[in-house]
């Protein structure tokens, strides 16, 4: 009963979403003579009208028994199949409707039809159903029980009632992202066949109903993403339980795992995440033998993993992350030769990562970061690290080289060793990574160059570097990266002129050169400066120099594009095609912020702290969409270009310590997400624009310029501290404005013509249907 739901992803300049809607095969009866019953046929065409179906696929001159989601008796002729999905039929069921003198129908499909009302007595016509699909409607009322040999249920029902109680054939009960709001406490124990319940993604609450463990038929539950509280129980449950699948992740479950978990023997797949579950683990769950899948993240279980861990033979995904385990990781997990997904982030771990954790031949995803670990078992035994695809050491207490066994991963897709004390050279060996797509050795203290090693067809997209003590220059075999969406290089020691030759990535979104050794001009008149992809630079605190002309920001293509967001909230982040998002710290608000993802629509330049001079380009006005424009402590000389005032969501402009003239454009005052302003020290003149965003800035944006009046009023207030009056206290206290910590570093680019998302197949596994992206 599990749907797959297509939905498509275009991209070419902006990305449409649409439902590719799934196309009935037409596999029914041969239409060389006519089949179908004339009533059956009647009745269908009834039913067209009220349902509205589109006339072209039911043809009356066509054999009915071979319509589109029509299904014949082969022998009598009647009608024993009917789907009309998304049919949209914006109706309710008529109690003498066409549909239920469709009498013999033992499957039936109407699933997001639009039905509204109640479902009416004449259903009981239908008793012959087996498979009943009413998902995506919004009908209220009871199954009739004349339908005796139901054995699937598929319904959705907003905030109404369902009664179920005496459908003893229903195998397969699905509930799942609805709007139920109650407990789960109707005896269900007449169910006698029932192999399936599904309530996922409701408002159930509630303590947990266990007298669903008393259906001995059971095989899966999934109880997950409700409100259920108290503890969870297992009393009564027949240790002969058939129960392969019990998910009661995302509720709000606290207490102990009990002992008689251990009668779910039969259990393969045990999610109990997010939940407030705590002690210590049971060896009961060690009895579980047959367990495939763990999951006991985000809760707060606590003391060692336990060493008899290894006991779970069978287990290939064991997710421990976000809990309070301590001490060493037994070298016993290494045991488990089927384990390809260990988590273990998020802990209090300490001292040794054990060598041979990957050693698991298809052990594919290995993630540590966020613990105490401060050193490696020893390393030499490791082998088969042929699967590995991804490795997340960060943030650890990690020293000394990077460990030479790493080059042995050549299908490493995603390695992270950032917010460690990493040091020497980065290995040579990165080039026989043939698939890594990201690279972050961030906050480091690694020495060297970054190695000119990358070669066409690479498929790096994201590199951080950051926090290091990098010299050299940056390799020029980086053009080989054409993916390369995000390049992090700040904070280091490179010696280098400026990459104009990165311009031809067309994907390049984020480039951050900040606080290096870079020298130079940016631009060259004759070479081409395009960037088409960017939208976050950031070279300041280098020794850049030169002027820029009129139309330096012309050929940034991506940077002017006016974003007007997408219909899923999933896809409003750059880089979301991939598993992880980018993160960088930014000057933000005079801030150095932290951005754990950046919002597909955010834009920043921050050029500050070097030695450019000449005018700003009038140019800079054509990026609407610009948040941030830092501009300080350079030597720009000209007036305020007035393009300035065309940035409407401009949120930072800091044109501090320039040497600038002329008066602050009169536009300036219209821009109503302006913040952060900084004029200072230049040689500005004359009236401050009146406007509320200028009236509430601090007095020191404006010192410094001789010539400038009216700001007197601005210094008055910022000279002396008011006593705030209740209001005041709050907004003043409050954190200036969501620092956009929840951004997410998006590096999908869509520059002229040219899509750089990569296509992923992303499965929300909680809602059990499947979401392709392609393009
Ligand atoms: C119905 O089918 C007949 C014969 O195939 C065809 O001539 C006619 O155009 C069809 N009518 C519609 C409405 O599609
Ligand atoms: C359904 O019908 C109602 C009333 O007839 C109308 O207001 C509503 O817009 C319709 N909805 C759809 C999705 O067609
Ligand atoms: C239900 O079936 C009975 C006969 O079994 C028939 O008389 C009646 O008309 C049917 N109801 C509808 C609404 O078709
Ligand atoms: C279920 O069956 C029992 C006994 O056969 C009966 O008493 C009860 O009323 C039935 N419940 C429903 C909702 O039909
Ligand atoms: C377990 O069964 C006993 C005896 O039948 C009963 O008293 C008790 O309430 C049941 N416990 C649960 C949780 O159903
Ligand atoms: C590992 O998985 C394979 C099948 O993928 C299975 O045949 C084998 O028994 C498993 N090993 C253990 C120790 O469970
Ligand atoms: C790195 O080493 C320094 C100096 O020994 C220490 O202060 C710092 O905490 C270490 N950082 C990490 C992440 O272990
Ligand atoms: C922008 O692109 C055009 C056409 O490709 C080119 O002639 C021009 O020099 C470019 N401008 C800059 C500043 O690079
Ligand atoms: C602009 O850049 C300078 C130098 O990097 C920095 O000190 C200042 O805080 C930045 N301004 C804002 C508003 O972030
Ligand atoms: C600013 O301009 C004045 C002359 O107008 C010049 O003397 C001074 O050197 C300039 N300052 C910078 C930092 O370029
Ligand atoms: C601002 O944008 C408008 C519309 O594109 C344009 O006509 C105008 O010249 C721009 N203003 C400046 C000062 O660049
Ligand atoms: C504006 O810039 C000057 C010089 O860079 C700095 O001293 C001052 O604190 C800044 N003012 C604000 C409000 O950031």
């Amino acid at each position: 009963m599990i749907r797959s739901q297509s939905y498509c992803f275009l991209g070419i300049i902006t990305i449409y979403f649409f439902f590719c809607l799934l196309l009935l095969p037409n596999i029914f009866a041969s239409p060389t003579r006519y089949l179908c019953r004339p009533n059956q046929r009647d009745a269908l065409l009834e039913l067209q009208k009220e349902f509205h179906v589109p006339t072209t696929s039911w043809n009356k001159s066509v054999d009915c028994c071979s319509w589109e989601g029509v299904k014949c008796d082969t022998i009598v002729g009647e009608v024993i199949f009917l789907e009309l999905r998304y049919c949209n039929a914006n109706t309710s069921l008529k109690f003498n409707g066409g549909l239920f003198k469709l009498q013999h129908l033992r499957h039936l499909d109407l699933s997001l039809c639009h039905l509204q009302g109640e479902i009416p007595s004449s259903f009981g016509n239908l008793s012959h159903l087996t498979h009943l699909d009413l998902f995506g409607n919004e009908l209220v009322g009871e199954v009739p029980t004349s339908i005796g040999s139901l054995s699937q249920l598929r319904n959705q029902f907003t905030g109404g009632e369902i009664v179920l109680a005496n459908l003893t054939s229903l195998s397969h009960i699905d509930l799942s992202s609805n709007h139920f709001k109650s407990s789960i406490s109707t005896d269900l124990s007449g169910l006698r066949n029932l192999e399936q319940f599904w309530a996922h993604d409701n408002l159930f609450f509630g303590p947990f109903p266990s007298f669903l463990l008393m259906i001995p038929s059971l095989v899966d539950i999934d109880l997950s993403q409700n409100q259920f509280e108290g503890p969870i129980e297992f009393g009564n449950t027949s240790s002969s339980s058939k129960l392969k699948v019990l998910n009661v992740g995302d509720n709000n479950f606290d207490g102990l795992i009990p002992e008689s978990i251990s009668k779910l023997v039969n259990v393969i797949h045990l999610y109990l995440k997010h939940n407030n579950l705590g002690g210590l683990v049971l060896s009961s769950i060690l009895n579980l033998r047959n367990l495939e899948r763990l999951d006991l993240s985000h809760n707060n279980f606590r003391g060692r993993i336990p060493r008899s861990i290894s006991k779970l033979v069978n287990l290939q995904f064991l997710d421990l992350s976000y809990n309070n385990f301590g001490r060493r990781v037994p070298r016993s997990l290494s045991k488990l030769v089927n384990l390809s997904e260990l988590d273990l982030s998020y802990n209090k771990l300490e001292d040794q990562v054990p060598c041979c954790l990957w050693r698991s031949p298809k052990m594919y995803s290995v993630k540590l970061s966020h613990n105490s670990f401060s050193s490696f078992g020893n390393s030499v035994e490791v082998i088969n690290g042929k699967s590995l695809s991804w490795l997340d050491l960060s943030s650890n207490s990690l020293q000394g080289p990077v460990p030479q066994w790493i080059c042995e991963f050549t299908f490493l897709n995603n390695l992270d060793l950032s917010n460690n004390n990493f040091s020497g050279f980065i290995p040579q060996c990165l080039e026989s990574f043939s698939v890594l797509e990201k690279l972050n050795l961030r906050n480091n203290i690694l020495s060297g160059f970054l190695p000119d090693v990358f070669i066409k067809g690479s498929s790096l997209r994201s590199i951080d570097v950051s926090h290091n003590n990098l010299a050299g220059k940056l390799p020029r075999s980086l053009i080989n990266c054409e993916w390369m969406d995000f390049l992090n290089v700040k904070e280091n020691k490179i010696k280098d002129t400026f990459p104009l030759w990165l311009g031809s990535l067309q994907c390049l979104n984020v480039l951050l050169l900040r606080s290096n050794a870079f020298y130079g001009p940016v631009y060259n008149p004759s070479a081409y400066s395009g960037f088409p992809g960017l939208r976050i630079i950031d070279i300041s605190n280098n020794n850049f120099v030169g002027s820029l002309p009129q139309g330096y920001f012309a050929n940034w293509t991506t940077m002017s594009f006016v974003w007007h967001g997408y219909t899923s909230p999933e896809m409003n982040y750059v880089g979301t095609y991939s598993p992880v998002f980018d993160s960088m710290d930014l000057v933000y608000k005079g801030v150095d912020t932290d951005f754990a993802r950046i919002f597909l629509g955010f834009k920043a330049i921050d050029f500050s702290g070097n030695r450019f001079s000449g005018h700003i380009p009038e140019s800079i006005g054509l990026f609407r969409e610009l948040r941030l424009l830092n501009l300080s402590g350079n030597a720009f000389t000209g007036h305020i270009p007035s393009s300035l005032a065309n940035i409407t969501s401009l949120e930072t402009l800091d044109l501090s310590r320039n040497n600038l003239s002329g008066e602050i454009p009169r536009g300036l005052g219209k821009l109503s997400f302006l913040s952060n302003i900084n004029f200072s020290y230049n040689h500005l003149e004359g009236l401050v624009p009146q406007s509320t965003q200028f009236g509430t800035q601090n007095c020191s944006s404006f010192m410094g310029n001789p010539g400038l009046y009216a700001i007197e009023e601005i210094c008055r207030e910022s000279h002396h501290v008011p006593v705030p009056t209740p209001e005041q206290t709050e907004e003043s206290l409050s954190i200036p404005e969501e620092p956009m910590l929840n951004w997410i570093a998006a590096a999908i680019s869509f520059g002229p013509g040219v899509f750089c998302g990569l296509v992923i197949g992303h499965i929300f596994t909680s809602y059990k249907h499947e979401w392709f992206i392609a393009h």
